[in-house]
């Protein structure tokens, strides 16, 4: 099988790739990433030694580029994405470009190449914050944030394509992602570098926030059963099955490192800050067998095992790339007064 992966040097792509190698070593990849701020071609070294996988500089933002990566393909996984909350709550501009205009090339050029498969990752921030209950597939979608308006309008133009066209592309939304090579700006690797770094760790608003977090290779098989088993057209929730307000992840770090709450700082909180994000996936456990397999304590400590054992491939990012430390520091010191 050839497939398209965009956004493969990103954090899940980078993951993605792994497993499919790893299961799939016949399988010629052909990965298509622009590498903005949170992709890293050094990521997958190791894989790109293979001669099935290809590695192709460039942006979806790009209709020939789109077109000419298609091209021999039997299928596309959509990960390329601007994927920061707080990023586009500051401009929105590329999130837009990328997340809307990019898909749209995507599907099109996937269409008129006679693309097979095609899935886009989409996410659980669709369907907004969640007072009680959780969300399944046909839910309405309220996003609250410029990213989740964005990844929101992107599932819209996929249910269009098969609606229109009768090009149906599959979608998986999947709850927050953790593991080994997720950029440091997002809370679990954020938080763990700074505790090793000695600094305080800022807890937007009362910290009670609840996300349901997935280790990254149980969201990856469940990508890999609805690639190859799901069903044209249909929407896959992906959760873990493990929610916690941002306080019981903060005190999950800070105990493994001996720290206690002095470490915690309450900044102002994130505008219009989802309270709940939860996710009935019913359906992907009945149609695929899908279930995570982690226990989130266990993946919690491989997790911060790897930033630990990697501390360079984060350093770099935090201490050497102007265009994290501008944006940090723009960001947080806008939170900066404590509430
Ligand atoms: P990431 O920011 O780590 O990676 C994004 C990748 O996309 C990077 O390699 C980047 O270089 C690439 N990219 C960005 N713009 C591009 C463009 N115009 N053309 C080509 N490549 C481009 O993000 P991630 O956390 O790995 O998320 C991947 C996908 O999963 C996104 O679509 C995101 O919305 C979705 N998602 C993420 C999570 C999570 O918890 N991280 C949860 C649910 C859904
Ligand atoms: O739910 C899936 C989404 O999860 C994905 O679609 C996004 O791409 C991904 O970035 C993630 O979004 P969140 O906004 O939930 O992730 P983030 O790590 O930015 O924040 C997690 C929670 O922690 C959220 O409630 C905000 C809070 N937080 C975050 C940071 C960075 C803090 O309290 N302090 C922080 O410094």
């Amino acid at each position: 099988m050839r497939i398209v992966v965009t956004g493969g040097a990103g954090f899940i792509g980078t993951n993605f790739l792994f497993l499919m190698h790893e299961k799939y070593p016949g399988y010629h990849i052909r990965v298509l990433d622009a590498l903005t701020y949170s992709g890293n071609k050094d990521n997958l070294l190791s894989l790109l030694e293979s001669p099935g996988i290809e590695f192709i500089r460039g942006d979806i933002r790009e209709p020939d580029t789109c077109m000419e990566a298609v091209e021999g393909m039997d299928g596309v996984v959509n990960f390329a994405a601007e994927s920061h909350v707080d990023r586009s709550i500051h401009d929105a501009s590329d999130f837009l470009s990328t997340n809307i205009a990019g898909t749209y090339n995507m599907l099109k050029a996937a269409k008129e190449r006679n693309v097979e498969r095609f899935l886009h990752i989409s996410t659980d921030e669709v369907y907004g914050s969640v007072e009680s209950g959780s969300s399944k597939e046909d839910d309405p979608l309220l996003p609250a944030s410029p990213y989740s308006a964005s990844k929101a309008s992107a599932d819209l133009l996929v249910h269009s394509f098969g609606m229109t066209f009768g090009y149906r592309a599959m979608i998986t939304r999947s709850s927050n992602n953790f593991g080994p090579y997720q950029y440091p700006e997002k809370l679990i690797p954020f938080f763990i570098s700074n505790i090793m770094e000695g600094k305080k760790v800022p807890l937007y608003g009362d910290g009670l926030n609840v996300r349901d977090w997935i280790f990254v290779k149980d969201n990856c098989e469940a990508l890999d059963a609805v690639f190859h088993k799901g069903t044209p057209g249909r929407i896959y929730n992906v959760g873990g099955g493990c929610e916690k307000t941002n306080m019981e992840i903060t005190r999950c770090l800070l105990e493994y490192f001996g720290k206690d709450d002095s470490f915690i700082e309450f900044v102002k909180d994130r505008p219009g800050h989802d309270r709940r994000y939860s996710l009935d996936c019913t359906r992907i456990t009945e149609e695929l067998g899908w279930r995570p397999e982690h226990k989130f304590e266990d993946a919690l400590t491989a997790t911060i095992e790897w930033y630990i054992d990697n501390r360079p491939w984060w350093e770099a990012i935090k201490k050497k790339r102007e265009e994290y430390i501008s944006f940090m520091e723009k960001h947080y010191d806008s939170l900066s007064l404590k509430k």
